[in-house]
């Protein structure tokens, strides 16, 4: 899957949310979908940046993409049914949803963690993304083809120290991930749902999480798009449930 290599027409005529898209891993699979075909749909809560990402896609000949400007930090469930409406007003159908946006809190022991950071976290990782999806299924269930992807990571795989609710709202998205791939799988729908922990990726939530080491030892966040291209395209259809790491495991 790391050498994953798609077809530059892998998802045309596809329409894809991406959230967290004007930044970091959000950014690039919103402009790497963009290149492939997809009609994507940018969700953040920096306009600037969203709108940095939609001039970057017309240039370079996309399709043209659309801007959700969204908070998940403060947004309520009828806003995502906003969201959805909107969607489905303009585009009519919606192929892919990468759930990409997250925070990282703070790095500490869970005795001085600071219970407003620890609902906050859980709040855009985890409930913001539920409340997402639950407004988008509708959508989902009618396309032809739909994939769903939670981004996890390794903390969110193996608890470890002083990584708090970061860690936890990953263990829960893997959760989010696992109990919605067992309702999509049903032969009268055609979604699956998968997640994919990115690994090491030189973004300002690594520099955050690791200041002192060298971030061009990293993978660039362009590097690590095939897994994310192989699960939004037709290839892993029938894939579902599953766990997937963007880079290869360092040997132990
Ligand atoms: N980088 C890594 O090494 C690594 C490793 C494992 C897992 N991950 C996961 O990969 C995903 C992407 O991380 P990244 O490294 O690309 O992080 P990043 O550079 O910090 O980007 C995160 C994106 O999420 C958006 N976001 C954060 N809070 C939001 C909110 N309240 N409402 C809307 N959007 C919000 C950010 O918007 P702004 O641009 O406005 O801040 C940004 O676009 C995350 O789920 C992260 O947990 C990353």
């Amino acid at each position: 899957m790391h050498r994953y290599e798609a077809r530059p027409d892998l998802l045309k005529d596809r329409v894809i949310l991406v959230t967290g898209a004007g930044d970091g891993i959000g950014r690039a699979a919103a402009l790497t979908f963009a290149r492939h075909g997809a009609t994507v749909l940018l969700l953040g809560r920096t306009t600037s940046k969203l709108e940095a990402v939609y001039d970057e896609i017309e240039a370079a000949g996309g399709a043209q993409p659309a801007i959700l400007p969204v908070n998940l930090e403060s947004s309520a469930y009828k806003d995502y049914q906003e969201v959805a409406n909107a969607v489905e007003n303009e585009f009519g159908r919606l192929d892919g949803l990468l759930h990409n946006a997250a925070i990282l809190g703070m790095r500490s022991p869970l005795d001085h963690y600071d219970p407003d950071t620890w609902m906050k976290v859980m709040h855009v990782n985890v409930n913001a993304a539920f409340m997402l999806t639950k407004a988008l299924i509708p959508m989902l269930r009618a396309s032809e083809d739909a994939s769903v992807i939670f981004t996890s990571s390794s903390v969110g795989r193996k608890g470890r120290a002083y990584w708090g609710a970061y860690a936890v709202s990953k263990f829960a998205t893997e959760g989010l991930m696992q109990v919605m791939a067992d309702e999509m799988d049903d032969p009268n729908y055609h979604v699956r749902v998968n997640s994919v922990n990115p690994g090491a990726t030189r973004t300002n939530m690594r520099a955050k999480a690791y200041p002192a080491e060298n971030p061009n030892n990293n993978a660039a966040p362009e590097a690590i798009m095939p897994v994310y291209l192989y699960l939004m395209g037709p290839d892993s259809v029938g894939v579902n449930g599953q766990a997937f790491d963007a880079q290869p495991k360092p040997a132990s």
